[in-house]
């Protein structure tokens, strides 16, 4: 198994590499690529943690090597947003960013599953999309926005208001992932029951605005990074395991298909030896969920669309 990160050298890049490289499987190799020129330095400093995994650190031109031979890339690459700022405000720089790296992945790496972390994703995902369609290479099935770190911090914030531990919670996290478009099921938790509709409001809002928490946590300094790195991982590290044959991972993920509520929806996947094999029906929804669920439909559509054009337009502009 090859795993390439792009972006490797960042605040995402460092430690989602780091988990990697203790957590992949021996005998898989990691390919760090940054355009920061010290990208080769931190592949250095990560080759001498003693795993059976094969690190190597490329900059600059150098992108298409670090591509070769991938099965997973994980794309954590792009500008993070500072306080005020919503994560659509980075689809201007972020945009060209994602179309370029992909462009790239579609002519080296044309079967791996492209797993990417880059804001704002309910966007970046589509733009990925039609890139890889114009050159002729798009599988739906391979490619992955990145949305489980919305899945973590509810598992968090739910055991911390049902004072249960944090190891057994599970929150599905469906739409995708900024604002309102985050949908925690709250409904589907137990002992959801024993929780007032006011706290559930607070908390799904909670959930919705978790990553502007860290964004003004962080005063200006960036965005979340280690709790990304570890959601970003975790994801990678399944995909792998789907993609070595392992029956039944699942996570949820923002992929094309599968859902009457969008051309693009975070949902929970099986993933198997070919990318995501299935879509698990997330079931009946409380009346609450539902309401937001038809809000959150016409803000990803109009996300989906800016992506899609933004695609359609740079495809044209860099044949
Ligand atoms: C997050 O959810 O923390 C990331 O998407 C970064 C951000 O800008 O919120």
């Amino acid at each position: 198994m090859k795993v390439a990160v792009l972006g490797a050298a960042g605040g995402i890049g460092q430690p989602l590499s780091l988990i990697l490289k203790t957590q992949l499987p021996a005998g898989s190799a990691l390919s760090l690529y940054d355009v920061a020129p010290f990208t080769p330095g931190v592949a250095v400093d990560l080759s001498h943690i003693p795993t059976d995994v094969c690190v190597k650190g490329f900059t600059g031109d150098d992108l298409p090597k670090a591509l070769e031979g991938a099965d997973i890339v994980v794309i954590p690459a792009g500008v993070a947003r500072k306080p005020g700022m919503t994560r659509d405000d980075l689809f201007n720089i972020n945009a060209g960013i994602i179309a370029n790296l992909v462009k790239n992945c579609a002519k080296v790496c044309p079967k791996a599953c492209i797993c990417i972390i880059t804001n704002p994703v309910n966007s970046t995902v589509p733009i990925a999309a039609e890139v890889l369609k114009s050159e002729g290479v798009y599988d739906p099935h391979r490619l992955f926005g990145v949305s489980a770190l919305d899945v973590l911090r509810s598992e968090t914030f739910l055991a911390e208001e049902l004072g249960l531990s944090k190891a057994y919670m599970q929150v599905p996290v469906i739409g995708g992932h900024s604002g309102n478009t985050i949908l925690p099921l709250l409904s589907k938790v137990l002992g959801y029951e024993t929780i007032s509709q006011e706290r559930i409001e607070q908390l799904t809002k909670r959930i919705q605005e978790a990553g502007t928490e860290v964004v003004e946590a962080k005063a200006g300094a960036g965005s979340a990074t280690l709790s990304m790195a570890l959601a970003g991982a975790r994801f990678a590290l399944k995909v792998g395991r789907g993609l070595a044959g392992e029956p039944g991972v699942t996570e949820y993920g923002y992929v094309e298909g599968g859902s009457k509520y969008g051309q693009f929806f975070a949902q929970r996947l099986e993933f198997g030896t070919e990318g995501w094999k299935r879509v698990i029906d997330f079931g009946p929804v409380s009346d609450y969920e539902q309401k937001c669920l038809d809000e959150a439909k016409s803000v990803l559509e109009g996300n989906i669309k800016k992506g899609v054009e933004f695609g359609q337009k740079w495809v044209a502009e860099n044949k």
